[in-house]
């Protein structure tokens, strides 16, 4: 089993670290939490302890992790100690302060806890723990762990977090050190958490990448599973009783995949390598499709309907990816946003549901599929995620690791994914001719090399218009059709990290009331999607009101001239690569973080 199999499940808010090391904790901490910001980037903190140096000394600071570096260069940490917990915080109970960053400490001072999850039981416990004297010191339900242990008692540290945990409700990945104890006690439900050996010593986090190049293997932590980090590592379960190690993962991905290399930023690393993704997963599916093996791989019964269910950008990749079943299979399609979700009336019990998300965490997904009676299948980046390890069949986008918190690689891969799913069911089931399923599928192949294009000639045309459209309080995504999904992802894109108001709207419905918003401020960028009649008639009403035209479009004098002259069944896809760049640019411009755009983090684990 390798990590693209098996691991990249583990991505939630918030991201924590540990090592029990016999060198330096700071030198693995620090560059492990920087891999993590993009988890969250409100506050940072780590608490490190060696064997009878007392302690957890911990620091907090709020911001990002050079806040805390800041910190650490004013006032060091005593050096060479080799245990220790971090974590980079995305504030979900209580606002963005000192008092609440991890790590989170005992009365006394001597428990230190990182934890990602939800504790849904945490007030009570908070109650119930103050009344018994318990001191707190921050509004997070985290803390209620750390006096958990405490009260569990001076006996091994092993032994008082698994008493905590009895007690706890609700989802938690946790590290624990203590000053009275040489080592680290980790603990997961419902969260994700890894451990590896590194050279000196034993490293976890819970995400995967914040170990690249670290460790050549990991385990992966299962709910319930309690794991005693000393000069070895021991694995027991809830009650105490021994449990062989978890096999090993092998570590698959490379270093530089979690590195900018020579790009400004991952989103400018990841909008190029969406021609490389799209191509590796087309790879991978294409074959398969015709004869049907695509579609019987996933073991799945047959489907009289189907519904998609997503947040966000997998919510547009969603809908683009529908028309092909529609379209194509003939199948009855709805697309449903997960936050909202509501079994429809006369959807047969049956009948499919594709929960689609990049993370496979999203809590509006997981909650809106714990309703659905018929089969499940998840479209995610993510294949041991908790969406992925609850469906019934997996589809892998194989995106590889995506770090800017807009989605990019992983919008396009779930677009792709979902038309070859729709084509798999109409040539499985004999809802379209071998040779229409044949011409679709030769449309899929063509992508990475538009993709290519589209990445070749978006970035000048977006680097030129940036400045001119910098005092542009708001802008309108206007298409038609399959062309819908694109200028409303579009428009997510750039509202996302410009923090300026888009609007993806049909073009039709400007009239209807929209355009009463509409003057020479106003950029309105049209993705080209079917009859351009119309298209034509909104462009030009928009025009006459001095709004500004963006086209997005096959013909050369289109601004962005990326769009294939044949529309597939998915719509025009690589006008997204050109949307993608003119958000990216417009926010460097504007002097915005691309990769982290405030009050957002890279998945979204609560409802
Ligand atoms: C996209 O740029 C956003 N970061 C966001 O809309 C995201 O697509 C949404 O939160 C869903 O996430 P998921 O794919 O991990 O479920």
């Amino acid at each position: 089993m390798t990590v693209t199999d098996d691991l990249r499940g583990g991505i939630v808010v918030c991201g924590i670290v540990a090592c029990r090391l016999t060198g330096g904790a700071e030198e693995f901490l620090l560059p492990a939490l920087r891999r993590l910001e993009y988890r969250g980037y409100d506050s940072a903190g780590i608490a490190v302890t060696g064997p009878g140096q007392g302690g957890p000394h911990t620091v907090r600071a709020v911001g990002r992790l050079d806040a805390l570096l800041g910190r650490l260069a004013a006032r060091p940490l005593p050096t060479g100690l080799g245990i220790g917990v971090g974590h980079t915080r995305w504030a979900t109970h209580g606002v963005v302060s000192e008092a609440n960053a991890h790590p989170h400490r005992d009365c006394s001072g001597s428990v230190a806890v990182v934890h990602n999850g939800i504790l849904d039981n945490a007030d009570q416990l908070r109650a119930e723990l103050t009344r018994r004297g318990h001191r707190f010191s921050s509004e997070v339900d985290s803390e209620v762990v750390a006096h958990l242990v405490e009260e569990a008692g001076a006996g091994r540290l092993v032994d008082a977090v698994r008493t905590a945990v009895r007690q706890l409700h609700g989802s938690w990945a946790l590290a624990v050190t203590s000053g009275r104890a040489a080592e680290v006690v980790l603990a997961c439900h419902r969260s994700p958490l890894v451990v590896g050996l590194a050279e000196d010593g034993y490293v976890a986090a819970s995400d995967l990448t914040a170990l690249l190049g670290t460790v050549g293997h990991v385990h992966v932590l299962q709910d319930g599973d309690i794991v005693e980090l000393t000069d070895q590592i021991s694995w027991t379960d809830g009650h105490g009783a021994a449990l062989p190690p978890r096999p090993p993962v092998t570590v698959d991905w490379a270093a530089e995949d979690a590195e900018t290399g020579v790009y400004e930023d991952f989103m400018e690393k990841e909008i190029a390598e969406q021609p490389a993704a799209a191509r590796r997963l087309l790879e991978r599916l294409l074959p398969q499709i015709v004869d049907g093996r695509l579609w019987a791989g996933l073991g799945l019964p047959p489907v009289p309907a189907v519904r998609f269910v997503a947040c966000g950008s997998s919510l547009h990749a969603s809908a683009a990816a529908a028309r092909v079943f529609r379209r194509v299979a003939g199948l009855p399609t709805t697309v449903a946003v997960a936050s909202e979700f509501e079994p429809e009336p006369g959807f047969p019990d049956h009948g499919l549901t594709v929960a689609v998300s990049q993370s496979g965490e999203t809590a509006d997904v997981l909650s809106a599929v714990e309703a659905v009676p018929g089969p499940l299948l998840a479209l995610t980046n993510s294949p041991s995620s908790s969406l992925a390890r609850r469906a019934d069949a997996v589809l892998d986008c194989t995106a590889g690791p995506e770090i800017g918190v807009a989605a990019t690689k992983t919008f396009t891969t779930q677009v792709i994914g979902g038309a070859a799913l729709g084509l798999a069911v109409a040539a499985a089931f004999g809802r379209a001719s071998p040779a229409a399923v044949t011409a679709h599928v030769a449309a899929l192949a063509r992508l990475p090399d538009l993709l290519d294009a589209a990445q070749l000639t978006s970035f000048p045309v977006a680097d030129a218009l940036a400045d001119d459209l910098a005092d542009a309080p708001g802008f309108f995504f206007v298409s038609r059709g399959a062309g819908l999904p694109y200028a409303a992802e579009g428009a997510l894109k750039l509202k996302e990290i410009t923090y300026r108001w888009a609007e993806g709207i049909a073009a039709g419905e400007l009239k209807h009331g929209p355009i009463a918003l509409i003057d020479e401020s106003t950029p309105v960028v049209v993705v080209d999607s079917g009859s351009r009649t119309r298209l034509n008639g909104a462009a030009a009403e928009m025009r006459a009101r001095g709004a500004r035209i963006i086209r997005v479009g096959a013909e050369p004098e289109a601004t962005f001239p990326v769009l294939a002259a044949d529309e597939p069944p998915w719509g025009p896809l690589e006008s997204v690569v050109a949307l993608q760049h003119l958000a990216r640019s417009l926010a460097i411009t504007l002097g915005r973080d691309t990769d982290k755009p405030r009050n957002l983090a890279k998945s979204v684990t609560v409802l």
